[in-house]
């Protein structure tokens, strides 16, 4: 009998624990590039303070090593660069328990311009600003802007925003100014998670919604609060059959010794 509620609980823990194991990798300050000897700060946001987040990487020269291991300086939950180009690769955040977060990818270049670019994905729908701007000179010198290595828009301040971002503008982002020189490429990445209705026909059938992954990208409030909620009922659902059978066979085995579960606290209720 014991034995049987220990196991209700611990798989009521466990299914509950799912919705805490989630991470979110930021940068600050937000940009995918940087300049030499820039400081950057990189935060393993959690939701369970208890989960112990480690901080890792990959560059050019070695794989998955950890903030502290040879880079960076941990401070609390997040890692301090004062970053060098081969400080450039992806990051990420992992837990013990094997989930990992979003990953970034950041690019130190030697040259004298970047393309500061959102380093999380964009929503579809968002606006979105591109910066380009050289290390000493003020930002707002006239750049042009290149996707997949094709010119796009030149702007007299350095600036471009991209209004109400589809798919179609998903790709390899790079800038130039006149004079100074051509930024390093980053990626901008679109997500749909914004969409609430099916998107026009040229798109697979439902199938294609994503499975639900520990992953993790940002959750917006309502999805958060819908997810725990599903996950609970469903904690609830399993707890009550499997203790529907435990008194069931209790009640079989020893009819005349049939104690009741452990009192519950009425008092609460009045
Ligand atoms: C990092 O490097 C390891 C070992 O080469 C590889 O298995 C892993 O997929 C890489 N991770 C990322 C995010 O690139
Ligand atoms: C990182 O950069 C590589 C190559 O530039 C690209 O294939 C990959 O999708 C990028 N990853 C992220 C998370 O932006």
């Amino acid at each position: 009998m014991k034995e049987t509620s220990l196991q209700c609980l611990l798989i009521l823990i466990s299914l509950l624990s799912c919705t805490t194991h989630q991470a979110r990798l930021t940068v600050s300050p937000s940009s995918s590039q940087f300049f030499i000897r820039d400081f950057v700060s990189l935060s393993c946001e959690e939701d369970d303070s208890s989960a112990g987040w480690t901080l890792r990487r990959n560059t050019s020269k070695q794989q998955r090593t950890q903030c502290g291991d040879g880079w960076g300086k941990p401070a609390g939950s997040s890692c301090d660069i004062n970053v060098f180009p081969l400080d450039s690769g992806v990051y990420w955040c992992e837990s013990r328990e094997g989930p990992i977060s979003n990953m970034v990818n950041l690019t130190v270049t030697g040259g004298s311009v970047i393309l500061q670019s959102p380093v999380l994905p964009v929503m579809e729908g968002d606006d979105v600003t591109l910066l380009c701007r050289t290390k000493t000179t003020p930002s707002n010198l006239p750049a042009a802007f290149y996707k997949d290595g094709s010119l796009i828009r030149k702007q007299p301040t350095g600036h471009m925003t991209i209004q109400h971002v589809s798919r179609s503008d998903e790709g390899l982002y790079k800038c130039d100014i006149s004079g100074h020189g051509e930024s390093p490429s980053s990626w901008i990445t679109v997500t749909g998670e914004h969409t609430t209705t099916p998107p026009p026909t040229s798109t697979p059938p439902p199938t294609s919604t994503p499975p639900p992954d520990f992953s993790c990208v940002p959750l917006s409030l309502f999805s958060l609060v819908l997810t725990v909620s599903v996950i609970s009922s469903v904690c609830v659902l399993v707890l009550l059959v499997l203790l529907v059978l435990l008194v069931r066979r209790q009640v079989q085995r020893k009819t005349e010794n049939f104690k009741p579960e452990p009192d519950v606290v009425y008092s609460s209720l009045k």
